[in-house]
Formats: C-alpha cells, sequence, structure tokens
C-alpha cells in the first residue's frame, strides 16, 4: 500500500518522520509531496497512491479520478472544506478529518493577532489591554474551547454562540452562552471566530452584523476567510474607523483593505494557525494512524462522507 502525503504547505520534519514510522511500521510505504506549484504534480502523484495525508490542499473530482486506486483521504488537521466530498463518495473513496489535533496551535495564535491589533500593530502609540474585554468566542468547537481556556488566563470575560453546542456545556467550560449570533456580537469587544465554511456560513458575517458591535471592536478570523462578507466589511471599515480586524486567511481583496486600512487590519501572508511542530505531529500521525486503521481492519473513525 502506498501513502502519500501532498502539502503545498509542509509539515514539519519531525512530523513527516513520525508519519513514516507509523507508516512503515504497517508495512506500507511513504511518498512525499511537498511545496508543489502545478496541478498536474499533485494529479501525478496521487496516479499511483492507495491514501493520501493533506492539509488544505485542494482536492476536486479532477484528482479523485486521477487517483485510481484511492482508498482514502485523510485531511490532517478539522475543516475539509478543501475536499470534494461527493466525488470522493461517487468514487467509494474514504474522506476523514482529525478533529481537534491542532486546535491549541490555532487558539494560541488568536492571541498573537488579538494582542497585535489591541496594542495598534506596535506601532509606538498607547492601544489597549485585552484584560477585562467582553471576548465572544464564534462557535465553542475545539478551537472556540482552547481559546476559552487560554482566554481565562489574560482576565478576559467570556461569551460563546454555537449552534450545535448545549448551554450546559458552553456553561461548563466558565463560559457564558448566548441565544444568537447577533447577541454574540452585540455583547463583546472582541470576536474570535471559529465556524466553518458550509452553505449556511459563506458570506455570514456581514455589515449588519458587525455593527452590532461597540466602538473600538476587534474582529479575529482563524476559521476560513469564505465566512466573510468582504465588500460588506471594506465598507464597513470605511465607516467605522475604530474597528480592527486580523486575519489568518488572506482575504481575496487584502490589496484593498491594505491600502485602505493600513493601522487597523493585518493578515499572515499564510495561514499559520496550525503551523507549530506539535500541531503538525499530532495532526499528521493521527492521519497515519486513522490510515493504517482504516486499510488493516476497516476502522472508520472521524469518517466525514
Ligand atoms: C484546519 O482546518 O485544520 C486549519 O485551518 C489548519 O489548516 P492547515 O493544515 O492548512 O494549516
Amino acid at each position: 500500500m502506498k501513502v502519500l502525503i501532498a502539502t503545498d504547505k509542509p509539515f514539519a520534519k519531525i512530523a513527516v518522520d513520525g508519519i513514516r514510522t507509523e507508516i512503515e511500521a504497517a508495512g506500507f510505504t511513504l511518498a512525499l509531496l511537498e511545496k508543489y506549484t502545478e496541478k498536474q504534480q499533485l494529479l501525478d502523484a496521487v496516479s499511483d497512491a492507495n491514501a493520501i495525508i493533506i492539509r488544505s490542499d485542494i482536492i476536486d473530482a479532477e484528482v479523485i479520478a486521477a487517483a485510481k486506486d484511492l482508498k482514502i483521504i485523510v485531511r490532517a488537521g478539522a475543516g475539509y472544506d478543501n475536499v470534494d466530498l461527493d466525488a470522493a463518495t461517487k468514487a467509494e473513496v474514504c474522506v476523514m478529518n482529525t478533529p481537534g489535533q491542532n486546535s491549541n496551535a490555532v487558539a494560541e495564535l488568536v492571541f498573537g493577532l488579538l494582542v497585535y491589533a489591541a496594542r495598534n500593530f506596535y506601532n509606538g502609540t498607547s492601544g489597549t489591554e485585552l484584560k477585562g474585554k467582553k471576548l465572544g468566542i464564534h462557535a465553542f468547537g475545539n478551537v472556540g474551547r482552547n481559546v476559552a481556556r487560554i482566554a481565562k488566563g489574560f482576565g478576559m470575560e467570556l461569551y460563546a454562540f454555537d449552534a450545535y453546542c448545549k448551554d450546559e456545556d458552553i456553561k461548563a467550560e466558565g463560559v457564558i452562552p448566548v441565544k444568537s449570533v447577533s447577541a454574540l456580537y452585540q455583547t463583546c469587544d472582541v470576536v474570535s471566530i471559529h465556524i466553518p465554511a458550509t452553505a449556511e456560513t459563506k458570506k455570514s458575517i456581514n455589515a449588519d452584523l458587525l455593527a452590532k458591535m461597540p466602538k473600538g471592536a476587534i474582529v479575529a478570523n482563524t476559521a476560513r476567510k469564505e465566512v466573510i462578507n468582504e465588500e460588506e466589511l471594506v465598507q464597513f471599515m470605511e465607516a467605522n474607523p475604530t474597528f480592527k480586524y486580523v486575519t489568518d486567511i488572506l482575504p481575496d481583496n487584502h490589496a484593498t483593505m491594505t491600502e485602505k486600512f493600513g493601522g487597523r487590519y493585518f493578515a499572515t501572508p499564510k495561514k499559520m494557525g496550525a503551523q507549530t511542530a506539535e500541531a503538525n505531529i499530532n495532526a499528521g500521525i493521527a492521519a497515519a494512524k486513522q490510515i493504517v486503521n482504516f486499510l488493516k481492519n476497516g476502522q472508520q473513525i472521524f469518517r466525514v462522507n
């Protein structure tokens, strides 16, 4: 059995070594395609793979069709909006993710972004502190829970909205559940976004919602660019000169945002949330183990299609 790691954004070497150990211990072989620049390289690499480990790499119907011996795709991470699930299902390919494995790394980056924004991007002027501010956690999954844990150390007041999480589960983490998305934005000085990109959430962070936030608000997005209505964000920021937006996912209108909102907008050039050795090891080795268990024992834990 041949397992391919196909990562445009490579794992740390220590994680690749750990994945190799798992795969070879099972008697399988490992192939590596990193930092590819053309889709054709991916199409060629998947042609004889039985399993692939990916990150945000786009696995569309064309890639699945080119992978004629493919049995399983594991997205080493949480969000799997980069995989065409229908095409995978039609081709009888199992798709899994590795939930929770990189969530602390993403949550730590949230605070890197928030401190940077609250201190005016280190421009020498007086900023603000996070202590005592109301933090809204928009979706209380694995990343949201880690954000809550860290925010307690900063002395923030914590609120969360999650349509799929029971109030008592949110309260159990010392966080106040709110009843709606709009109540969250209305209540909080700072919002950290952790919703997936789905048909329902795409462009859902719009001017109407942002207008509910108090003056001087900050929104941090370490989730997906697609959840933001980018046109309305520009209009909103033009009309609200104290609002700051920090993100780990380069918006499509990054050039416009930079030109118009220098000093209150920042985007990492490449998504960095999960880019730590620890997260790479956790997610990469979990992916390798899931592949071995699936191919050897038919175990389907974390299957998403
Ligand atoms: C995820 O969905 O797990 C995160 O967005 C991390 O994505 P990445 O592996 O491409 O850095």
